[in-house]
């Protein structure tokens, strides 16, 4: 079972996105036994509440439904995690920041990396935007979501 953790600052636009499309093409490929998936934000403003509306609007308009509540990444958070994928690259350092001995540094990872489409490097913030940079984010993570999952899970024969 690959354990993965997505990352971003508030934990309630980009990482709940994340997860929540992860467990949706997890579903749709019937990988739920090789694969399971979380999200935290590194700073803890939004501790306890659900993703952000326009976020949930924007998933929806794809058919996502985005569930959970927001929590805080934590140091523990190295040990129960395969995988931790950050979605810019302050997430990334504000990660590393954490584990001064580099002991879990090959764990992360910035999920752009697994991209097939878009040429993005980071998923950008979509908090202080319209709503087109909300669909856009769900568009880019359906893409680097696809691509991270084909690498994490060995397709189901049917
Ligand atoms: P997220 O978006 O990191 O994708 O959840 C943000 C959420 C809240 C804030 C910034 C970004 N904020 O400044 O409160």
């Amino acid at each position: 079972m690959q354990k993965l953790l997505f990352v971003c600052l508030g934990n309630i636009c980009r990482s709940p996105s994340a997860e929540n499309i992860m467990n949706y093409l997890i579903d749709k490929q019937g990988l739920q036994d090789q694969v399971v998936c979380d999200s935290a934000g590194t700073a803890g403003y939004h501790i306890g509440k659900p993703p952000d509306r326009r976020m949930t609007a924007a998933a929806q308009r794809r058919g996502i439904v985005l569930l959970g509540r927001a929590r805080q990444f934590s140091t523990i958070d190295f040990e129960k995690f395969d995988l931790i994928l950050a979605m810019d690259q302050a997430n990334y350092e504000d990660i590393l920041e954490l584990d001064p001995e580099k002991k879990y540094a090959h764990k992360v990872k910035m999920i752009c990396e697994f991209c097939q489409e878009y040429p993005d490097h980071e998923v950008p913030d979509p908090y202080y935007g319209g709503a087109d940079g909300f669909d856009y984010v769900i568009n880019l993570l359906l893409d680097a979501c696809d691509g991270l999952l084909k690498t994490v899970a060995t397709p189901n024969q049917r």
